[in-house]
C-alpha cells in the first residue's frame, strides 16, 4: 500500500472523526469502553502511519461537545483513558519529534486529564516533524460562537471595526488558527456525517468514508485514503483546464 502514495502529492493535514468504538464491543458481546480501549491502537497505527509518509498535521476527534451526554460511566472511563494513554505515549511523542496539540473546549475536560495534556503539549512544544492535534470536548458551533463573542468584544472595544471583519480573520479567532484547513477527512464506521467537526475548516476538504471500526483501523486503512484521496482532482470552483 505505502508504496502506492505519490510524496509529492501528500494531503498537508488529515483529519479523522474516529468512531465506531462501541459498536466493535458489542459484536463482541462486551462493554462499550473494551472498545475505546482497543481504539487506542488504532491511534498508534495511525500516527505512526502519518509519520512514516511525511503528513503534518494530523488531527483525531476524540470527544465531541455531544459526547459529555453519554452515560457518567463511559465519559468518566473515556477521560481516564485520555489521561492514561497522553501520559504513555508522551515519550514516543518526544522521540518521533511529534508536536502535540488540542482544540476544543480543553478546560472543560476533568482536571487530571488537563493537567496531562497540557504537560505533553508542554514538553512537545518545540518538535517538528509532525504535529498531532487533539479534538476535545471539541464541537465547530461551539468554536464558531466562541470565535463571534471574541470579534464582537473587539468591535465594540473599538479595536477593530466591522470593515475589518474577513474570512482570514474569522478564521484566525478559532481555535484553529495556526493549522491550515483540512486536505482529507477520513470517518470510520460507515456513517456518513460530519457530527460537528470542523464546519468552517472543511469546506473545501475532500471527504473519505469507510466501513471500518475504528478499532479495527490500521496503516493500510490510513494508506488506502491517501491513496483514494491522490486520485482526485481538488478544483476549488474552477473547470478542469484551469487546474492543470
Ligand atoms: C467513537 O466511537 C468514540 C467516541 C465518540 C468517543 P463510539 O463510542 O461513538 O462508537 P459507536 O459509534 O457507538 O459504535
Ligand atoms: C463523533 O462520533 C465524535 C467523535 C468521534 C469523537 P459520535 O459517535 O459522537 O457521532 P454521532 O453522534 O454518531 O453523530
Ligand atoms: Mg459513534
Amino acid at each position: 500500500m505505502k508504496e502506492k502514495i505519490i510524496p509529492e502529492k501528500l494531503p498537508e493535514h488529515v483529519a479523522i472523526i474516529m468512531d465506531g468504538n462501541g459498536r466493535w464491543a458489542k459484536k463482541r458481546g462486551a462493554l462499550r469502553i473494551f472498545g475505546h480501549n482497543q481504539g487506542v491502537t488504532a491511534v498508534r497505527e495511525c500516527v505512526e502511519a502519518a509519520t512514516e509518509i511525511g503528513i503534518k498535521y494530523l488531527t483525531l476527534y476524540a470527544f465531541s461537545t455531544e459526547n459529555w451526554n453519554r452515560p457518567k460511566e463511559e465519559v468518566d472511563a473515556l477521560m481516564e483513558l485520555l489521561v492514561k494513554s497522553i501520559n504513555n505515549e508522551t515519550e514516543t511523542l518526544i522521540k518521533n519529534n511529534i508536536r502535540l496539540l488540542a482544540i476544543g473546549d480543553i478546560e472543560s475536560l476533568h482536571k487530571k486529564c488537563y493537567d496531562e495534556l497540557m504537560n505533553t503539549i508542554n514538553i512537545t512544544a518545540k518538535n517538528t516533524r509532525m504535529n498531532l492535534i487533539l479534538a476535545l470536548s471539541y464541537s465547530s458551533r461551539w468554536e464558531i460562537t466562541q470565535a463571534v463573542k471574541k470579534i464582537a468584544e473587539n468591535v465594540k472595544n473599538n479595536i477593530i471595526t466591522t470593515n475589518e471583519i474577513d474570512q482570514k480573520l474569522i478564521s484566525k479567532s478559532l481555535t484553529t488558527k495556526d493549522i491550515p484547513d483540512p486536505s482529507l477527512l477520513i470517518r470510520t464506521s460507515g456513517e456518513y456525517r460530519v457530527s460537528n467537526f470542523l464546519l468552517w475548516q472543511l469546506a473545501y476538504t475532500e471527504l473519505y468514508f469507510t466501513p471500518v471500526l475504528w478499532p479495527d483501523f490500521r496503516k493500510n486503512d490510513f494508506y488506502s485514503a491517501i491513496i483514494n484521496y491522490q486520485k482526485r482532482e481538488r478544483r476549488f470552483g474552477m473547470t478542469s483546464e484551469q487546474i492543470q
